[in-house]
């Protein structure tokens, strides 16, 4: 259990929410199988990168960036520590440079709305198919110091509002308003948790099936993503 590493710190300190740790199971148990690329922004005190490194099979490779420079200092054998602004596209595109695609990326930098956005824009196409961005500290969308506020557009929260629309622009009846969004391709689920938002990459050729399946027989369709005005053959049967 990660959060048995609390007992194991040492002055590198860690700082993550508590109810952060049963999301960490949930959602990155299922990458400590295999050696994965893992990414986190945010270094402070190099607590987590100790955690990060007992959690993640040998042979993962381990990177950390943060603005601060005093923060290359926390970096450990195998684990990479590199410098810079993570609102910074320059600073993100040598990062692939060097390290190419990421499994997973952890957003606990800046928690500033424009950044997570800024960072996600940019590294997200870097994901890896079957790979999670998670961004934490997501209530300072609710924070208008951070560049968030009560549904403020602007805020990483209602960024992923919206990303949840274009995850299902496959479906659009109104083409005008809404129309089709080509990350539908690679995103299958947007999760909110308490304060994270986890975001996964399933890159689809093609585009969802519907099954019918009657008597072993199973008949596979798109004709519903094509059909405009479409209603529910279901109205009326509440007697409304
Ligand atoms: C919440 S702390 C990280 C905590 C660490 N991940 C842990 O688990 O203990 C946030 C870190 O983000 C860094 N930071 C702030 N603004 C940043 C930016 N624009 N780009 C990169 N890092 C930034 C800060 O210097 C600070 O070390």
């Amino acid at each position: 259990m990660l959060i048995e590493h609390l007992k194991k710190t040492d002055d590198r300190a860690l700082t993550k929410w508590e109810h952060y740790f049963q999301v960490y199971e949930r959602e990155l148990g299922r990458f400590r199988k295999k050696p994965i690329s893992f990414l986190e922004i945010g270094v402070f005190k190099g607590g987590s990168i100790p955690m990060w490194k007992d959690h993640f099979a040998e042979g993962s490779t381990l990177t950390f960036i943060d603005i601060d420079p005093a923060c290359k200092e926390f970096e450990i054998e195998g684990t990479n520590v590199r410098i810079g602004n993570q609102a910074d596209p320059d600073f993100l595109a040598a990062l692939i440079e060097e390290f190419g695609s990421f499994d997973v990326i952890l957003d606990d930098g800046s928690h500033i709305c424009a950044h997570q956005i800024t960072s996600f824009q940019n590294l997200w196409p870097h994901l890896r198919n079957l790979g999670l961005y998670m961004v934490e500290d997501c209530h300072t969308s609710y924070w208008p110091g951070y560049g968030g506020g009560f549904r403020n557009e602007a805020s990483f929260i209602e960024f992923s509002k919206r990303l949840v629309d274009r995850m299902h622009s496959w479906y659009t009846d109104q083409d005008a308003l809404f129309s089709f969004d080509e990350i539908a391709k690679e995103m299958n689920s947007v999760r909110f948790y308490d304060s994270i938002v986890a975001i996964e990459k399933l890159q689809q050729k093609e585009p969802p099936v519907s099954l019918y399946s009657e008597n072993g027989r199973t008949e596979a369709s798109r004709n519903s993503l094509k059909i405009r005005g479409r209603t529910s053959i279901f109205t009326g049967k509440d007697g409304a």
